[in-house]
């Protein structure tokens, strides 16, 4: 078996993995490496005053994480700059956030060049090695640029916008080319491929071969949508750990009986979290009755908060609960709980298990983990309802969620009403067969599909191609 060198932006060292903090893309990464000797290399997170070009590694279960720290001119340009104020909001079609400087454009190339340097010397000639993500889009290429053989792909865990959007984006062209020099390029779904597509066939002229690959810009790659997933089991059973099931039994009690609705997110304007709650008043003064019998429970973790347009996020929250329960609570009642506290993913998995409906609403998202999770952390006899937004990767395998517009405040509130009035028999019947999408598509069986694809495209260019002159001769 080929080695597998992981490289994204932010990485978990493996005594790390029990913290709640880390987004989709961390945890799925270490779920699908444990299996696979491999290395996974990437940003350690912590500034340095200067560049040094040091790697510190760490070895746990045969995965090796090599990390290198960065300059604080770096993390401001490339991090907080490019990949987060320009990548991030356009692709998650917020043209309105997006920051267009010239100086994070100039800082993402320097960091990606910079992975690239310190990446090489690790590289072997087998290596399969596997991109991560928005921030390192032009890695590929410069890895090319250094020599780099080995089958290189790139998934992408975010959306690929509209080529509309993606048309406001200063020099869009030269991104879209850099990831021409991977053999294989992931999303998650066939809607983001097709954008994807789209953009290469309608605005740089680009066409799509019989067997799905792409050329243009004098290459060729294979666009392909691998749905990622989560490692379904193990996180079912953290709910059966000593700390899952004390979180649950916690929950369980402060319930006193009544029905919890559940929003678990990074504190991110494209999680929807103000449209939720704002759907949530709505259902309060529409459906007094409910008061009392409900409540609903929002984590919120903090994110990226060095970057303007999260920094108001906690205050907007946090007043927005603030008027749902003034206005609202009774002395022995509050209708939002609203907290920040991060929490370990086995006392999630406990809150998971103890809520009766999840409110996956995200305004535009690539997959959304925390809809997989929830699923899997459901008990089969008296399993809890998913709310999930069409605009969810999700909402493209999970089926049986009851898929709503988050856009809508009425449509969010009567598929809170219909989740809280829905019979067992047809709870226990949706929740069974999410459970079998869940089991089947999990991080083992992405992670497969996009290694098998990466080594096909791989064999198929090592093929000999015929000699020209055999050709000639036929033709003549
Ligand atoms: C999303 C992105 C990931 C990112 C995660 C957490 O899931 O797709 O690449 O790691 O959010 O965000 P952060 O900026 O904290 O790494």
């Amino acid at each position: 078996m080929s080695r597998l060198i992981v490289v994204s932006n932010r990485v978990t060292p493996p005594q790390a993995e029990g913290a709640g903090s880390q987004g989709g893309l961390a945890m799925a990464i270490s779920a699908a490496l444990r299996e696979y000797s491999g290395v996974w290399f990437g940003w350690s997170g912590q500034s340095t005053p200067e560049f040094t070009g040091q790697i510190s590694t760490q070895s746990a279960g045969g995965v090796t994480v090599a990390t290198m720290d960065l300059e604080e001119q770096d993390i401001q340009e490339y991090y907080n700059g490019y990949a987060n104020r320009t990548l991030w909001p356009l692709f998650h079609y917020r043209i309105d956030l997006t920051q267009y400087e010239r100086s994070y454009g100039a800082g993402y190339a320097r960091v990606n060049a910079r992975f690239a340097d310190m990446l090489m010397p690790l590289i072997a000639g087998e290596d399969l090695i596997w991109v991560q993500d928005y921030h390192l889009i032009p890695l590929g290429r410069d890895l090319r640029e250094r020599g780099a053989k080995n089958a290189i792909g790139f998934f992408l865990h975010i959306p690929w916008p509209a080529r509309e959007l993606l048309a406001t984006l200063p020099r869009h062209r030269q991104l879209v080319e850099a990831l021409f020099h991977y053999d294989v390029v992931g999303f998650h779904t066939e809607e983001w491929k097709n954008a994807f597509v789209s953009y290469v066939l309608h605005e740089a002229g680009g066409m799509q071969l019989s067997d799905g690959s792409v050329h243009c810009f004098g290459r060729t790659t294979m666009p392909r949508a691998f749905p990622i997933g989560i490692d379904a089991k193990g996180f079912a059973a953290l709910k059966q750990s000593e700390v899952g099931a004390e979180s649950y039994a916690r929950m369980i009690e402060s319930k006193a009986g009544r029905k919890m609705l559940l929003g678990v997110d990074r504190l991110d304007y494209s999680k929807g979290i103000d449209e939720r709650l704002l759907a949530y008043e709505r259902l309060l003064n529409e459906s007094p009755e409910l008061k009392r019998e409900i409540f609903m429970l929002q984590i919120s973790t903090a994110t990226r908060t060095e970057v303007d347009a999260y920094q108001d996020m906690f205050a907007r929250l946090d007043a927005l609960c603030g008027r749902i329960n003034g206005a609202h609570a009774e002395m022995d009642w509050i209708p939002v709980r609203n907290v920040h506290r991060m929490h370990s993913r086995e006392e999630l998995a406990g809150i998971y298990r103890a809520a009766d409906v999840a409110l996956v609403t995200p305004l535009r998202d690539g997959m959304n983990l925390v809809a997989k999770e929830f699923v899997a952390a459901q008990d089969e006899d008296d399993p809890g309802v998913l709310v999930l937004s069409r605009f969810a990767g999700a909402a493209q395998q999970m089926h049986e969620a009851l898929i709503v517009n988050p856009f809508s405040q009425e449509d969010v509130a009567d598929a809170i009403r219909r989740a809280l009035a829905m019979p067992a028999d047809e709870r226990r019947k949706r929740w069974r067969a999410l459970m079998e999408g869940v089991e089947r598509d999990d991080v083992v069986a992405w992670r497969d599909s996009f290694v098998g694809t990466l080594e096909a495209a791989r064999d198929k260019g090592r093929k000999p191609k015929p000699p020209r002159i055999a050709a000639s001769r036929r033709d003549g």
